[in-house]
């Protein structure tokens, strides 16, 4: 069986668990977009895991683990990756590839990305990663980015880095004040990357269609969410990709007729890292007290994630955007000893109701969420590993946000261990 695996909400879903726990089944595991501003948590014993780039299906010696054509890749981020596993005793050799058609992040992309978000000029303050996400992908759409296969080639590579460099030093210089960088080092040290990701690189469309012809079952790994895509998500605050399915087609090269099933991450509650609308956000109070529950502090960058009550307005949104299949609804044991639980149904703005997601970030941003309150369940559900032991409100509430979202619950984790998991 070949599996989409999306975040149906502003990412941190809690992918990384899921991916980690149905790699078990497949062969190989796709990234199809995004960079290093993921971080995929896996917890194996009293071992933490984070992958930012590298899919979290390395984990699993057996796995052969593709970066597609839609990623981005730092080179310096992926080796750091790879002696962080060889740290603790994980090879990748025969069973890492990246596609030689992904595109390049480069310190000029960091470098803007960072000045941007800090001194405010040119745009809007998103809040991102700071990893040169939105300007990579800016130079892949401007068809001004380098990609894998160009390190290959030497000269081709030092003509288009020299094409690309003196427009970089002009809008560090004369928009940013920033002295600039140098050639000869952005090019020396890309250059001895190119021997170095070699045994790496591939055509992995190809290779991707001759396993799915051999029956080999792939996972695609999305990274972020649906509301952090490009198109779909509140744009401007959105990542540079496409979060939602269609990215894990056009990011990957495989054709959306070899997809079996889509599954879509959720949490139990919502969570949402960096600027944007968020209607369901918590009060303050309970958003501290969530925050450290439910250890809601961004993997890559540290940063406090902001809390919320489950959103079934951008659940069935998500639900539409990515056909879900079926649902992993993550972190249920954050939610207990709460009195009342509510989820958001629909929103109110200007005396009009919204029961379907606006797409206009303006209105988003005005518009209050309608609730509906459950009762909560006090017990401790870290231990439990049957759906008819959980509490009977604790069901009822699950039962709830499938009917909202039209889409049946599969999975629900309780905890970051791979035991903590209830299959349905
Ligand atoms: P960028 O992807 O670094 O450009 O950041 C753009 C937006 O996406 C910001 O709001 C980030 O906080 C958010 N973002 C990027 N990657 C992740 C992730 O893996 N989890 C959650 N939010 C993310």
């Amino acid at each position: 069986m070949n599996r989409i695996l999306i975040g149906a909400q502003w990412g941190d879903e809690g992918k990384g668990k899921i991916i980690d726990l149905l790699a078990e089944k497949c062969d190989i595991v796709v990234r199809f977009q995004g960079g290093n501003n993921a971080g995929h948590t896996v917890r194996i014993g009293d071992r933490k895991f984070v992958l930012h780039l590298i899919p979290s299906g390395i984990l699993h010696d057996e796995r052969v683990c593709v970066i597609g054509n839609g990623a981005v890749v730092n080179p310096r981020a992926f080796f750091e990756e790879i002696e962080m596993l060889r740290r603790n005793g994980i090879s990748v050799k025969d069973r890492l590839f990246i596609s030689s058609q992904a595109h390049l992040i480069f310190p000029y992309h960091t470098l803007i990305d960072g000045l941007k978000e800090d001194t405010g000029k040119r745009s809007t303050k998103i809040g991102t990663t700071k990893k040169g996400i939105g300007p990579c992908y800016a130079d892949k759409a401007a068809r001004l980015g380098i990609r894998v296969a160009d390190l290959g080639t030497p000269a081709y590579f030092r003509e288009r880095l020299k094409s690309v460099f003196e427009e970089k030093n002009q809008v560090l210089q004369k928009i940013y004040g920033h002295p600039g960088l140098s050639f000869s080092k952005i090019y020396e040290e890309y250059q001895s990357y190119g021997p170095r990701l070699k045994p790496f690189v591939k055509d992995t469309t190809l290779y991707l269609y001759e396993a799915a012809r051999k029956k080999k079952k792939i996972l695609f790994e999305g990274a972020q969410g649906t509301l952090l895509d490009v198109d779909h998500g509140t744009y401007p605050y959105v990542t540079s990709s496409n979060a939602s399915v269609g990215g894990a087609m056009s990011g990957s090269g495989v054709s959306p007729a070899l997809i079996d099933r889509i599954t879509g991450v959720v949490k139990a509650y919502t969570t949402r890292v960096g600027e944007g609308p968020f209607p369901t956000q918590f009060p303050p109070a309970l958003m501290t007290a969530i925050q450290n529950k439910g250890e809601e502090f961004g993997s890559t960058t540290g940063r406090p994630r902001r809390c919320g009550w489950f959103d079934a307005v951008i659940g069935r949104y998500s639900a539409r955007i990515n056909g879900l299949d079926d649902l992993a609804v993550m972190k249920l044991d954050v939610l207990s000893g709460l009195q009342k639980i509510k989820i958001g149904t629909a929103y109110r703005r200007r005396g009009k109701i919204y029961r379907d997601y606006p797409a206009e970030t303006s209105v988003l941003e005005e518009c209050a969420p309608i609730y509906e309150e459950h009762p909560g369940w006090d017990e401790d559900l870290s231990g439990i590993r049957r759906w008819k032991d959980l509490p009977r409100n604790a069901k009822r509430y699950l039962k709830r946000l499938e009917e909202l979202l039209e889409t049946p619950i599969q999975i629900v984790s309780v905890g970051s261990e791979r035991q903590q998991t209830i299959f349905l």
